[in-house]
């Protein structure tokens, strides 16, 4: 079992081992004397795991109930929170209580904003089950879910109390969700670490390495986020491609790319736009492209520029008449640099 400890206020453990799932109840016990357990769960994860976590959690003392929401990002709205409150509810959970995620970033982020807003906060544990929550969503406290305007709009930061990743859970997820996730982890390598870029481009078997790259990932993810929690400065690296992505996402009403898909497309163009402003080095798009190709995720979208310019004045980075937009120099090195909203369309307008 490997552990990565995030210090500061309100610190928790993060263990990555396989098969820890089927064993949760044990280290959820370690974290909580509460006395009610409510899973909080998607249909597609709370049918393949959600027997083995609520057995766990019961063996070790827990009174398990559950509440199972239709998978999928277009369910990420406030109803579906609303139903995780009203299960709450139902289910008497007290302060003392405690909420398991059991799922993707989706479950994950809308279960926590519950928990962050119940009773004005209660416990929760997370069992993050695709690529993309083990190596980024489920690790640094920030929870909430879309609004009608755009993606993540409402929420709240809520650190969970453990996180446990099993990386065995993998193996059921879809192709296409397993590549999503590699668009943020190629986001890592490409903010921070040239040495994972490198493990990325040589490695032939990707399942074989795919636990070292975890750790990898979630320990870069803890560093960010114990330097700059509330996002005022280096957490923002963790944006690299998401404004232009989360733009793709809202254009295609959330059912076109899934999340990790639209954030590569965002790298790979907001690289091409850098190069050619001369803030990034020559050479640094292609370097994206030839990993976006290796793992099957689209490197062009459709779209007209100034209608996603349009929807990025409603993103969250935007600060008055500027946004902060991230920019890969090179492999591994990355900075964050305010643009006028007017020079948008024309910095991107060729990429
Ligand atoms: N909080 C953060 O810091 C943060 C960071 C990155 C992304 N996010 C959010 O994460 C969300 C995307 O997360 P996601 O890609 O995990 O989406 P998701 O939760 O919708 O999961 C993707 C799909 O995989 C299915 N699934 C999950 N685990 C499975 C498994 N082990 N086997 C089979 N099927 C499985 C789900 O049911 C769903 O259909 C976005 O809403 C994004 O905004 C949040
Ligand atoms: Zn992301």
């Amino acid at each position: 079992m490997r552990k990565i400890t995030v210090s500061g206020n309100g610190g928790y453990d993060i263990l990555i081992k396989n098969g820890i799932l089927a064993s949760c109840g044990q280290y959820v016990r370690k974290v909580t004397k509460a006395s009610r357990a409510l899973i909080i769960s998607d249909s597609n994860v709370f049918s393949l795991y959600g027997q083995a976590v609520a057995s766990s959690l019961a063996q070790n003392g827990f009174t398990v109930a559950s509440h199972v929401f239709p998978a999928g990002e277009a369910s990420k709205n406030l109803n579906t929170v609303e139903g995780m409150i009203k299960a709450l509810c139902e289910n008497e959970l007290s302060r003392n209580d405690i909420v398991v995620a059991l799922g993707g970033g989706v479950t994950g982020d809308m279960a926590g904003f519950a928990s962050a807003i119940y009773l004005r906060g209660i416990d929760f544990v997370q069992i993050p089950t695709t690529l993309l929550s083990q190596v980024d969503s489920s690790v640094g406290g920030k929870t909430g879910c879309d609004l009608a305007f755009g993606k993540n709009l409402i929420g709240a930061f809520h650190n969970p109390k453990l996180v446990l990743i099993d990386p065995e859970t993998i193996k059921t997820l879809p192709d296409r969700y397993k590549n999503d996730g590699m668009g943020e982890i190629i986001k890592y390598a490409l903010i921070k670490s040239e040495a994972l870029y490198e493990k990325l481009a040589s490695c032939n078997n990707i399942d074989s390495v795919l636990s070292d790259v975890i750790y990898t990932c979630v320990d870069i993810k803890r560093q960010v986020v114990e330097n700059d929690f509330t996002e005022k400065g280096e957490r923002m690296l963790l944006n690299f491609g998401h404004t232009l992505g989360h733009a793709i996402e809202k254009h295609q009403n959330f059912s076109g790319l899934a999340h990790g898909e639209a954030v590569g497309v965002g790298m790979l163009k907001i690289t091409k736009a850098a190069e050619r402003a001369g803030l990034a080095g020559i050479g640094t798009a292609q370097k994206i492209e030839t990993l976006l190709n290796k793992f099957s995720l689209p490197t062009a979208f459709s779209g007209n520029t100034a209608e996603l310019v349009n929807i990025m004045l409603y993103d969250k980075k935007r600060r008055g008449n500027s946004i902060n937009l991230v920019i890969a120099e090179s492999v591994g090195s990355s900075f964050v640099k305010a643009f006028p909203i007017t020079e948008l369309e024309g910095f991107f307008a060729e990429a």
